[in-house]
């Protein structure tokens, strides 16, 4: 009970600190920062002028929807273009699908992924959940810093945590690990918590590293209310997106949403989205 006590009270406080932040980001220093502050573009048409010309740079951004909603195109056009269009290196690290697939799902956009890693410009890694432990995230992170990645994206937080056999009871000591304080715990208190508490420290840590602009992927929530399967990344990260899918009459329509992004005045509509050729399109609200 006093461990359950003691996780609750942490996660409260991390809450709260995130809370002040926001503030702090609303009060002075928004002003002397927003006219300085680097925006990372994203290349997609019509998303970057929703955010005030693209990402505050050293964000991150939770893009969150159901399967099939368009989370790992996205991804992938972000970095893509990033490489591209914008001389910036990327990393992708899918917990999700093999390299082969994401180069062949690019090139169906004609996004040719496999020069960009032999020119040194993006890396793809494809890592299966059970080959997840500390060590995995302490190797991409140090890989960051090394060669100098300026664009990240996870896909998919939700793979990598709720789903992750790293988080099943047999092997719940690897994640503990990973989040320092929660080694007092014994297992089967830790669940839910666990999740939650590492999350937090996951992303926060992802901010301590200097000018990485994050995307990091998740489905949609289960519990109303709530925009993220964990349910608490949407208050870590500094931008939400939402992408929808949902039949309207008897079409079914794409849409995107910028919930949250701080530090800019984002856009508020919710945007026709397409698939098209090239990749996704932002459309503007229809009058
Ligand atoms: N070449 C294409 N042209 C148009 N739509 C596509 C194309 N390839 C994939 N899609 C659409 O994108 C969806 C997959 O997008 P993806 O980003 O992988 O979704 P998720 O949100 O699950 O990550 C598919 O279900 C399909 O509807
Ligand atoms: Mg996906």
């Amino acid at each position: 009970m006093m461990q359950y006590l003691f996780l609750k009270k942490s996660i409260k406080q991390y809450l709260k600190s995130d809370i002040k932040q926001s503030f702090k980001n609303t009060k002075q220093g928004r002003r002397t920062k927003e006219v300085f502050m680097k925006r990372v573009k994203t290349g997609i048409k019509g998303f970057d002028e929703l955010v005030q010309g693209g990402f505050p740079e050293g964000s991150s951004t939770l893009i969150t929807g159901s399967p099939g909603t368009g989370k790992s195109i996205f991804g992938l056009q972000f970095v893509y273009n990033g490489a591209v269009k914008y001389g910036e290196k990327g990393l992708y690290v899918s917990f999700e699908q093999r390299k082969k697939d994401l180069i062949e799902q690019a090139g169906q956009f004609g996004w040719n992924l496999p020069q960009l890693v032999k020119s040194g410009k993006l890396e793809i890694l494809s890592i299966p959940l059970d080959n997840v432990t500390r060590k995995t995230i302490d190797e991409f992170k140090k890989k960051i810093v090394k060669e100098k990645v300026k664009r990240l994206v996870i896909d998919s937080l939700t793979t990598l945590t709720v789903n992750a056999p790293i988080l099943s009871s047999v092997k719940e000591m690897s994640l503990s690990e990973v989040v320092s304080e929660s080694t007092v715990l014994s297992p089967p208190i830790i669940g839910d918590f666990l999740v939650k508490h590492f999350i937090y420290s996951f992303i926060e840590s992802l901010h301590e590293l200097e000018g990485v602009t994050s995307i990091l992927v998740s489905d949609s929530s289960t519990e109303q209310g709530y925009m993220s399967r964990d349910t608490v990344s949407e208050f870590v990260c500094d931008g939400v997106i939402l992408l929808n899918f949902e039949a309207l009459g008897s079409e079914f329509t794409r849409s995107l949403l910028v919930r949250k992004m701080r530090q800019t005045k984002n856009d508020e509509d919710v945007h026709p989205l397409e698939i098209g050729k090239n990749g996704l399109m932002v459309h503007e609200v229809p009058h």
